[in-house]
């Protein structure tokens, strides 16, 4: 149940055109529930390109090539580019452990390096591994070390070339980091120089390019591709097309690491999953390094391929033809133990069902948490959450409130309570909710935001132009886009510009 802004309305028609033209030349896929998001950045686009015209706009876009100045816009309004710093600790141990280890290792004797980070965004994904690579190799300055990094979204390749951060992007980064590799320049955290060089970006666009070419040496031969947190937005055949392409430029036994919620075997048929503490990442066959802890297993590949050998099922997976047909792997897969998940396992797993908007399997994961471990407050909240956002607020209401009951300073709880009251017409009460959660967190924005309109409401325009100019004071020191907490997709930015329009702002 997200802050209410004034949405453009888009027809049914459009709607759909206009998502499968992005479909087909982004892989961005779009579901209804993200229509509002989708209509608010076609007016903003159709506006920048000069004329509110939405037919005209949609002519425009599918006569204009997708890495040109007309899409730039759209593109970078529709995609998310949230990233920071040492993203995902356990993944960032296993490649600070095992997988970079590994292929420096390998190239010891040419000392040569090249890594990739695929829907880099803003950066701050290719200068961790910068970072790690200067912990990891003392001659550093004497290797040939390349980590190319490539996105989409041009403008957040500017942002990315600048290395210029705000605090938002250290919050999983030691304060030793941001001492050691970056200057503090009063209004940001500059990378230096000699890590800023290791690191090419480029426009590449992963649903549509055919990369890797044998013209493009940049993206062959390759020891690591990074491309975490990209393909949740991607769907299924544009994924394992992306993937057969990964195969192919990655040099023999060299290493994919995906997201942790896009692990999935059948997708990344030939590679072979790894286990690496606890972490699934991929392999190309090939020379196996010793890495201890390490168990391996095939990957099977997709039911469709496994079952018709010569159907055209097979024939028509995109960008599947050419690859390489690898060997079965040597070692038998291991079988693994059978226990059953406990809570955290099953809450970890809800959330990563969240992230892909399934919800019916979140909930049954939360639900299942639930019955393992009663008081698990986190679970409470996000069935509140799901029971909120389908408009069944009592039952939201009683989730969020057992929540509570287990844990009553958790913030998103105090708030989810705010908004529902807010939403069943107790004004007074969602007030006095909204102010408990500005108390226990005074830079919660969109609490905010809230009190604002419910002074306004009880007429009291005061407080809510006070509530309002911290909002903005708030958002102020944030990058646009950051996502702000309390919200499925609402950037600092959308806010900031729907506070400006605010009459008596
Ligand atoms: C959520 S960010 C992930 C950033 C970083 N990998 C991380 O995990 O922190 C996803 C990025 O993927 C990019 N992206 C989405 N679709 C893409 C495509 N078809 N080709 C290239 N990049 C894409 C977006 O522009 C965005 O910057």
């Amino acid at each position: 149940m997200p802050w209410r802004k004034p949405q453009p309305t888009l027809s049914d028609s459009d709607f759909q055109r206009f998502r499968l033209l992005i479909l087909e030349r982004t892989g961005l896929m779009f579901d209804h529930k993200r229509r509002a998001a989708v209509a608010q950045a076609l007016t903003e686009g159709a506006h920048q390109v000069g004329d509110p015209s939405l037919e005209r706009y949609f002519n425009l876009l599918s006569a204009s090539p997708t890495d040109g100045p007309i899409w730039e816009p759209l593109i970078s309004t529709l995609t998310v580019n949230e990233s920071y710093f040492f993203r995902d600790a356990e993944q960032i141990e296993v490649l600070r452990r095992c997988l970079l280890p590994d292929v420096i290792a390998r190239r010891q004797s040419q000392r040569r390096l090249r890594l990739w980070s695929a829907g880099c965004a803003g950066g701050e994904e290719p200068y961790t591994l910068a970072i790690l690579l200067h912990q990891l190799i003392p001659d550093l300055e004497r290797w040939d070390a390349l980590i190319l990094a490539t996105d989409i979204d041009r403008q957040a390749l500017q942002r990315a070339e600048r290395a210029a951060y705000r605090d938002w992007s250290f919050r999983n980064t030691s304060a030793a980091i941001r001492q050691s590799y970056f200057n503090d320049n009063g209004d940001c955290l500059e990378l230096h120089s000699h890590l800023r060089r290791l690191v090419k970006f480029a426009y590449l666009n992963l649903a549509e390019d055919a990369y890797p070419t044998p013209s493009d040496p940049l993206l062959s031969g390759l020891d690591l591709i990074l491309c975490r947190n990209v393909t949740i937005y991607l769907p299924e055949p544009v994924i394992h097309a992306i993937a057969g392409r990964f195969y192919q430029s990655l040099a023999s036994g060299g290493w994919l690491m995906v997201g942790a919620s896009e692990t999935n075997d059948q997708r990344y048929h030939p590679f072979q999953a790894v286990n690496l503490r606890g972490i699934t990442v991929y392999q190309k066959a090939g020379k196996m390094a010793e890495i201890p802890g390490r168990t391996v297993r095939p990957v099977r590949p997709p039911l469709e391929e496994a079952t018709k050998e010569t159907g055209e099922a097979k024939r028509e997976a995109p960008g599947r033809g050419d690859l390489p047909n690898t060997a079965p792997p040597s070692s038998p897969p291991m079988i693994p133990k059978v226990v059953p998940p406990n809570a955290a396992a099953l809450y970890r797993e809800g959330e990563d069902w969240l992230r892909q908007r399934r919800l019916a399997d979140a909930r049954r994961c939360f639900e299942a948490c639930l019955s393992q471990e009663p008081g698990h407050s986190a679970a409470c909240q996000q069935l509140a959450r799901l029971e909120a956002n389908a408009g069944r607020l009592a039952e939201a209401r009683r989730w969020v409130e057992q929540a509570l009951e287990r844990e009553p300073l958790r913030v998103e709880s105090h708030y989810l309570l705010a908004l529902i009251k807010q939403e069943q017409g107790e004004i007074e009460p969602a007030a006095a909710q909204f102010r408990k959660v500005i108390y226990l967190e005074p830079g919660f924005i969109l609490a905010h935001v809230h009190l604002g309109d419910l002074y306004q409401k009880l007429g009291q325009s005061a407080a809510a132009a006070r509530h309002r100019a911290q909002a903005v004071g708030l958002g102020g020191r944030l990058p646009s886009d950051t996502l702000l907490p309390g919200s499925d997709d609402l950037t600092v930015g959308h806010v900031l510009a729907l506070l400006r329009n605010t009459p008596g702002y």
